[in-house]
């Protein structure tokens, strides 16, 4: 079945509506028409496909790998594009692995990473709209290509409404002074 991007959503373009920022993380500078893309074995092919999408809307691309489908640790991937995105070098990230679960468990440790896991449109947008997501996962043994396709040009054309998500959001992140009650 072939997903269209939602009502909701804007034609994505490199000129898609910039991720939210918080005051912490928002001096660093971050290349907005970049995009990181990463899997393990079982989101490699998936991870072709996505990246020919992005490269065909004119965003510039950063592969970080696998290069095939031999079995990998969805770990060694999530670490380094996670690591971009927190720093503010890349605003935006995609993700890929069989149930998406793996990729974002190990991406959403790093600061200001919003990683979404999303098997539908309707979740991309609500991901970009109430949440901010700047990392896209993509569960890739649970989605066609083509629905693969309708969540990635969702995710990218639907921006943050900002309003009372603005505070939800900012909430996610740790207070760094904040007392460990297991330390
Ligand atoms: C690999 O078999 C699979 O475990 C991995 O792609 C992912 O689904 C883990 O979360």
């Amino acid at each position: 079945m072939l997903l269209l991007p939602t009502a909701h959503s804007k034609l994505p373009t490199p000129n898609s509506p910039p991720i939210h920022t918080s005051a912490s993380h928002a001096n660093m500078s971050s290349n907005h028409n970049k995009v990181l893309i990463a899997s393990d074995h079982a989101g490699f092919a998936l991870k072709e496909a996505l990246e020919a999408e992005l490269k065909a809307l004119g965003y510039e691309v950063d592969d970080l790998g696998p290069g095939s489908e031999a079995s990998t640790d969805y770990a060694d991937y999530a670490h380094p594009l996670a690591a971009r995105v927190s720093s503010g070098e890349a605003e935006r990230g995609v993700l890929l692995c069989g149930t998406g679960l793996g990729m974002s468990y190990t991406a959403n440790r790093y600061p200001h990473v919003r990683a979404a896991v999303a098997w539908t449109p309707e979740i991309a947008a609500l991901a970009r709209k109430h949440n901010d997501a700047n990392v896209l996962v993509v569960p890739a043994r649970f989605v066609s290509d083509e629905d693969a396709i309708a969540i990635l040009r969702t995710w990218l054309g639907t921006p943050f409404e900002g309003g009372r998500h603005e505070k939800r959001v900012d909430k996610i992140e740790r207070d760094p002074d904040a007392v460990d009650p297991h330390a």
